[in-house]
């Protein structure tokens, strides 16, 4: 299994659109896919109608629960979901004074038996104890940014927090692409700052994500964008990215964290 934290401490930029829709095109590609939705807002959750079972990440956390029990399936084959809840705020507090805090979610995945091949994590917005224990259970992140004003700076304020991650906690995560979101070619803008990134930035994804009315619509009806509106340019910008994303995967050593799985007889 690989697991990938979509990240990036600036809100808005299109994480939860881009774990949603990655999650849900590499589960139609065949990967069994897990999507854990480590974000209080539950923007994930509720982007594809899933309801908990019952038991939430906030007992994971506390050492209450096993993950395995919060897993829900989705309407989609292949795919299931660890939803949120709001109360994953107060988890974040109460694990402040728990020894090996920054690890929990790490050991709570390497529990779990069933033989997903990928797993992809949404965060919130913050850089608090629930992203710092996506970060670690992780082997890769994927790090959105808008195609706005200013999206270098902000980029730098997370690769400065992988750094840290990696120097401090989990010295084998790796950043494994930047994709540029919302690109609206045309304004100037966007072009500039697509260019920019492109020219800074060595692991940019060469899919770029359009701003699109189909993707921002596509979570009210509870639905991934590749079976909301499967021809839309969204959709097949999704499916591209993940198929890069998958090709990337396939170049990194295998998980140092978690047993490997197999798609078709390729050990991921
Ligand atoms: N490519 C896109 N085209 C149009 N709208 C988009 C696109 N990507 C995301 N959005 C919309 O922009 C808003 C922010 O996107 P999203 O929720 O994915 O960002 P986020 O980084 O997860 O935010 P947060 O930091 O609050 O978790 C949402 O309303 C979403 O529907
Ligand atoms: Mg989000």
């Amino acid at each position: 299994m690989r697991v990938v934290a979509v990240a990036n401490q600036k809100g808005g930029v299109g994480k939860t659109t881009t774990a949603v829709n990655l999650a849900a095109a590499a589960a139609e590609l065949g990967w069994r896919t897990l999507l854990i939705d480590a974000d209080a807002q539950a923007n994930a959750t509720s982007a594809l109608g899933v309801r908990s079972s019952g038991s939430y990440l906030y007992d994971v956390l506390l050492g209450q629960a096993a993950l395995a029990g919060c897993i829900v399936s989705s309407p989609w084959p292949r795919l299931d979901v660890v939803p949120s809840s709001m109360d994953l705020v107060a988890a974040e507090m109460e694990l402040a004074t728990r020894p090996e805090r920054e690890y929990v979610l790490r050991a709570a995945l390497s529990e779990v038996t069933a033989p997903y091949d990928l797993t992809l994590i949404d965060c919130g917005p913050s850089l608090g104890l629930m992203t710092l224990n996506a970060l670690t259970a992780s082997d890769a992140v994927i790090a959105p940014v808008q195609c706005e004003y200013l999206a270098l700076e902000g980029l730098s304020a997370l690769l400065e927090t992988i750094r840290r991650v990696q120097s401090h906690l989990h010295p084998g995560l790796c950043l494994l692409g930047v994709v540029a979101t919302m690109y609206d070619g045309r304004t100037r803008l966007s072009q500039d700052v697509a260019a920019e990134l492109k020219s800074h930035i060595s692991s940019i994804f060469d899919t770029i994500i359009p701003r699109s009315i189909r993707l921002s619509e596509a979570p009210s009806h509870q639905r991934p964008i590749i079976d909301y509106a499967p021809r839309s340019r969204g959709a097949e910008a999704y499916r591209e990215l993940t198929q890069e994303l998958l090709s990337r995967l396939a170049t990194l050593p295998s998980s140092t964290l978690y047993r490997s799985g197999a798609v078709d007889g390729v050990s991921v």
